[in-house]
């Protein structure tokens, strides 16, 4: 096999640890990973693990820490990492990683550091058995699954080992093995093909990462003939069912449920509600400590397009905020952090200022289907770090998942540099209000352990603004879903705009833009708290970024920095493609030695295929809308 790239954790992540004396104090799985990972650091740099004499202590104690949390603090020349229970040592034991010789400089009394979010998870869109459109991974940009091929579970799972590694480093401790839309082999994960999932528990467990499954909620049908959420049958084919899943995997974490959604069976079948749907699993959870992470992802995805009332925007709101406070305890109501669908700039959902009384984890796209498909480079921790201070101004959240951008590519995420979103997905799930160009700048800290400082602000030069690159050459002002339909790669802006699926933009010759108001439009704006209902309701306050998203306006309007909409178009994209020919030069001076060969390839091609869609994009943005509007270029540049 191709060698795997070793991703945030080379073995000289570890040196400044492997190099001492270490002692580790505590019992227990996650201890013997702490051990472990200590012993072969210290076999390869020269330390030792010790009981006595350390420079290094990472102990489980009675600190006031939280779970999962961990205080570190230097005295006397030996560094000590306590923690109330071994998930912290674990999690101590991957912070002094980061922090590397510095975790061995001056005193200073205990630091503590707990979770931003108990549950940081990663949901895999991963098949068991490949389908006929999806593949083996929906919307995977990195070769085949990590954990499933060709219909069965992998036989060797040693990469998953590797994955679980690297995903407790930056501090995940869930994951979700199948995909939301389950198959009909997917479905059996929960019956006859348990195992598989157990197998898969014993894998993560011991990097304290939990195992969740992604069920079909129609599941009971085929015994019973219903999966009537209020049927009493059903209700104990569920607790049957869940009975039999913490046989085989006692630390379970629970279920994730797409239901009525994109074909999805759902609890309307049966005219219940999705409070009715989800208490059903959670009663079966319940006992035994699990779960239900329930998807806000419900709309009507066949909708006339002729039909201007209906807003897929409003959707989630419209369907949940009348069942707040009606979900058992250990629902999890799981939601888009945008209204639509992942796209590269929407407002934050309003659905979750709006459900005090429910448990919400935002969800975001860490697989990049909207935002450049792993070809494009585009560090997406700008956004969600924006994204989750938005949210966590609005409601206090119980965890945050991502959609994986894993697979068994060699370098895991298919373009190398897509790793450091999976990083700092991980990261911003722990401490959400880390800013992201320091995310970035540990990511080059621990990946190239000895970065030189040329290689270090060519990375920065690339990454740090690809998320505004890459909006800058796509769809304007928030408008979004100017995509192919289908895999939604490349520019196509007339692609969705009369197919069911609920995805306009209105531009004809006038103007562009989603008339969200309450005003004039849809009133999507209303399900926003008043403060920033106003806001977004103005066509003068609202920020530009997302005019078109809540607007529609001519192309004269004038924006916030004086100019107007259609020169807007016409400079972003000049700039945006531009930009991007800029990020490959600068990386083409990089000297291949500071990266690997292979590393290096890989991006450059990226790039090169970056800069040609950047110029497709370019242009069929421009020249639609010139076509529309007949107005030139103020700068004379060629639209096609
Ligand atoms: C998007 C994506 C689908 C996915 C869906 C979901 O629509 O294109 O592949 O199934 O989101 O989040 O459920």
């Amino acid at each position: 096999m191709t060698d795997v790239h070793p991703a945030w954790l080379p073995p000289a992540a570890l040196r400044a640890i492997g190099s001492r004396r270490v002692s580790v104090r505590g019992d227990g799985l996650l201890v013997r990973t702490v051990i472990a990972e200590v012993a072969q650091a210290c076999g390869r740099y020269g330390g030792a693990v010790v009981s006595g004499g350390a420079d290094l202590v990472l102990a489980v104690s009675t600190v006031d820490c939280g779970p999962e949390g961990f205080a570190v603090s230097r005295d006397g020349g030996v560094t000590t990492v306590a923690a109330a229970d071994p998930a912290g040592l674990l999690y101590g034991l991957f912070h002094l990683a980061r922090l590397g010789e510095a975790a061995f400089g001056a005193p200073h009394p205990p630091r503590v550091h707990r979770p931003g979010h108990a549950r940081r998870m990663l949901d895999h869109w991963d098949n068991v058995a490949v389908h006929p459109v999806m593949g083996q991974v929906e919307r995977g940009y990195s070769g085949g699954s990590l954990l499933w091929h060709d219909g069965a579970l992998r036989e060797d799972l040693g990469r998953v080992t590797g994955y679980a590694r690297l995903l407790a480093a930056c501090g995940i401790n869930a994951v979700t093995v199948n995909n939301v839309n389950v198959h009909a082999t997917e479905a059996r994960l929960l019956t006859d093909r348990l195992g598989d999932v157990a197998t898969l528990a014993d894998v993560f467990r011991p990097y304290g990462i939990r195992v969740h499954l992604s069920v079909n909620f129609a599941a009971p049908r085929d015994d019973l003939g219903t999966a009537d959420p209020l049927d009493p049958r059903v209700r104990a084919w569920w607790a049957l069912a869940t009975d039999a899943v913490y046989a085989a995997i006692p630390d379970f974490g629970g279920y994730v449920v797409k239901a009525d959604s994109e074909g999805q069976p759902g609890p309307f079948a049966y005219g219940r509600t999705h409070a009715d749907g989800a208490n059903v699993l959670a009663a079966a959870l319940a006992p035994h400590g699990g779960v239900v992470h329930w998807r806000a992802f419900v709309y009507d995805h066949r909708q006339d397009w002729r039909d201007r009332r209906t807003d897929r925007a409003r959707a989630a709101h419209d369907h949940f905020v009348a069942l707040d406070g009606r979900f058992l305890d250990n629902v999890v109501l799981q939601v888009k952090h945008g209204p639509v669908d992942f796209q590269p700039r929407e407002p934050v959902s309003p659905l979750i200022a709006a459900v005090p009384a429910t448990d919400v984890a935002v969800e975001l796209q860490v697989t990049q289907e909207y935002t450049g498909q792993q070809r494009h480079v585009c560090y997406l921790a700008p956004m969600w770090s924006d994204v989750l201070r938005c949210a966590r101004g609005m409601a206090v959240l119980d965890g945050l998942v991502g959609v994986s951008n894993a697979g068994d590519d060699p370098f895991w995420t298919g373009h190398p540099l897509a790793q450091a979103n999976l990083y700092a997905f991980g990261r911003l799930a722990w401490a959400p209000d880390l800013d992201p160009v320091a995310i970035l700048d540990e990511w080059i800290g621990l990946t190239f352990p000895a970065a030189p400082d040329e290689l270090r602000e060519t990375l920065h030069a690339v990454m740090d603004d690809s998320w505004r690159t890459y909006e800058a050459y796509t769809a304007p002002l928030g408008v979004g879903f100017m995509v192919r339909p289908g895999h939604h790669y490349g520019p196509d802006v007339d692609g969705y705009e009369y197919t069911p699926w609920g995805t306009y933009h209105f531009a004809d010759r006038d103007g562009v833009g989603v008339d969200r108001t309450c005003a004039t439009g849809t009133g999507f704006a209303g399900q926003y708290p008043p403060a920033l209902a106003r806001v977004y309701e103005s066509v003068y306050d609202c920020p530009d970024e997302l005019l078109l998203f809540f607007h529609h306006v001519p192309y004269g309007h004038i924006l916030h920095d004086g100019g107007t909409v259609i020169q807007h178009i016409y400079d972003t994209h000049f700039a945006g493609a531009d930009a991007v020919v800029a990020m490959r030069d600068r990386w083409a001076r990089l000297p291949v030695s500071s990266v690997g060969p292979a590393f290096a390839a890989r991006v450059s091609a990226l790039l090169d295929e970056q800069v040609r869609s950047a110029a497709e994009w370019r242009d069929q943005i421009n020249a639609y809308f010139f076509r529309k509007s007949g107005v030139r270029d103020a700068h004379g540049r060629r639209i096609p």
